[in-house]
C-alpha cells in the first residue's frame, strides 16, 4: 500500500509504501525543513510479522549540504545497536519512533492489538530530526474507538489525536500530518451484486495481496461457477474491491458456510465487510438458514475482530492462542483455525 502524507502548517510531505507480505516493512522519504533548510529524508524501518517488534531501521537525511545516515539494529536477545555500537539504554524496547513521519506510530498500534477503550504505556526508541539522536521516549496509546487512538508522550505530556485506517496507518494525526486520498470515490451505497465466474481471475490474483500472505490456493474458478448465486462482489470502477464466497451447506440446509470474504486494504473501514456480511444473511435467511459457519487463522487478529463486530461468536477450541479457542489441525497438520458461528434470528 502506498500513502502520501503532507504536514499541517508546515512544508512537508511523504510518501511511505507499507508492506506486510512476510514483515511489517515501512518505507519512506519525506521532504520537509528543518530549521528553515530543506531536508529529505529516507528510511526503512521493518518489524516481525507475529510479534510486531521493530527489529531494525535504516535512515539517511539530507540536510544541510550533508548526507547523514543512522543505522537501528534490535538482536534476538532484545539488544539495540546504533551505528554498529551495542545501545543498553535501548534494551528491551519493541519499537522504533521516528520523529520525522507518522509512519512508525503504526508499529505499536499493530503489536498491540489494543480493544477500544484499552490503554497501555510503552517505551519506544525514539529518533529526533535533524539530530538523528536515539533515545527511549515513554508513550501512551489510548484506543478511543476502532479508527481513534489517543498518543501521548509521558516525558512531555504531549498527546495528538490520531486516526487510522483498519490496516492501523494513519489518516491524520492531529495539527501534525494528514493523509491526501488520491484513489477513486468509494460509492457512497456501494452496489453489492452476485459474484460471478468473470471475477475468478482479478479476485484470484488480488487475495495475496490482500490478506499479506498467499491465501490464492484456497480459490478455485469452480466456487465462482457453482456458488455465485449465494455469494457476493462490490466492484468500483469496474474492479472487484470486495467480495464474499459463501454457499448454503449440501448436507445440513439450516446451515451455511463462508469459505472466504475480503475486502480491498484501499477500502477497508468503509463497512463493505459488514454489508457483504448483511446481503449473506438476509439471503439465506430466505433460504432457511437458521446458522452461519466460519473459519479463520489464528494469527488474523483483523479477521477475529471483524467477526466478532458483525455478530458471530466463537466455537470452543481445544486450547486458547491470544484469548482466542483454536481448533489445532482443523485444516490438516499444523493448520489451526479459530472457528466462528452467529445464528440468524
Ligand atoms: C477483515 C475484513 C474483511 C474487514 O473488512 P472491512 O470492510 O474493513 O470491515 P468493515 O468496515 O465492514 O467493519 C465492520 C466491523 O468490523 C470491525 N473491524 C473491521 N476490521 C477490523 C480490525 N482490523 N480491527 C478491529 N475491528 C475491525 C469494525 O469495528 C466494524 O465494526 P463496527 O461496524 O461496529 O464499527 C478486511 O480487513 C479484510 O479483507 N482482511 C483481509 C482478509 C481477511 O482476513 N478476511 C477474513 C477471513 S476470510
Amino acid at each position: 500500500m502506498d500513502v502520501l502524507w503532507e504536514r499541517l502548517g508546515e512544508v512537508g510531505q511523504e510518501v511511505c509504501t507499507i508492506n506486510s507480505q512476510d514483515a511489517l516493512v515501512l518505507t519512506g522519504t519525506v521532504v520537509t525543513a528543518f530549521d528553515g533548510q530543506p531536508a529529505s529524508v529516507c528510511y526503512v524501518a521493518k518489524a516481525d510479522e507475529s510479534s510486531g517488534v521493530t527489529r531494525m531501521a535504516d535512515v539517511t537525511m539530507q540536510w544541510t549540504g550533508k548526507m547523514r545516515t543512522l543505522s537501528l539494529r534490535h538482536d534476538a536477545n532484545g539488544r539495540w545497536w546504533v551505528n554498529d555500537h551495542h545501545e543498553p539504554t535501548l534494551d528491551g524496547l519493541d519499537d522504533v519512533d521516528l520523529g520525522v513521519t507518522p509512519a512508525t506510530n503504526t508499529l505499536p498500534i499493530r503489536r498491540l492489538g489494543l480493544a477500544v477503550g484499552q490503554s497501555t504505556s510503552m517505551t519506544a526508541a525514539w529518533v529526533r530530526f535533524p539530530a538523528l539522536t536515539v533515545t527511549p521516549l515513554a508513550q501512551r496509546y489510548t484506543r478511543q474507538a476502532r479508527d481513534r487512538y489517543v498518543y501521548q508522550s509521558l516525558a512531555s505530556g504531549y498527546q495528538a489525536l490520531l486516526t487510522v485506517d483498519a490496516d492501523g496507518v494513519v489518516q491524520s494525526y492531529e495539527g501534525v500530518w494528514r493523509r491526501v486520498s488520491l484513489g477513486p470515490a468509494v460509492p457512497r451505497d456501494p452496489v453489492i451484486t452476485p459474484l460471478s465466474p468473470r471475477d475468478f481471475d482479478e479476485i484470484a490474483g488480488s487475495v495475496d495481496s490482500w490478506w499479506g500472505r498467499p491465501v490464492a490456493d484456497l480459490l478455485h474458478r469452480f466456487m465462482f461457477a457453482h456458488f455465485c448465486d449465494t455469494s457476493f462482489v462490490v466492484h468500483v470502477d469496474g474492479r472487484p474491491v470486495a467480495f464474499l464466497l459463501g454457499f448454503v451447506s449440501p448436507a445440513h440446509p439450516d446451515e451455511a458456510y463462508v469459505h472466504m470474504l475480503g475486502v480491498d486494504p484501499a477500502h477497508r473501514g468503509e463497512g463493505l465487510g459488514r454489508r457483504l456480511y448483511e446481503a449473506f444473511f438476509a439471503l439465506v435467511r430466505q433460504r432457511g438458514v437458521v446458522r452461519v459457519r466460519a473459519v479463520t487463522s489464528p494469527i488474523n487478529g483483523a479477521s477475529i475482530a471483524f467477526h466478532r463486530a458483525v455478530g458471530f461468536t466463537l466455537e470452543p477450541g481445544d486450547r486458547v492462542v491470544d484469548g482466542n479457542p483454536v481448533h489445532s489441525g482443523h485444516d490438516g497438520p499444523g493448520v489451526d483455525r479459530v472457528a466462528f458461528v452467529r445464528q440468524l434470528d
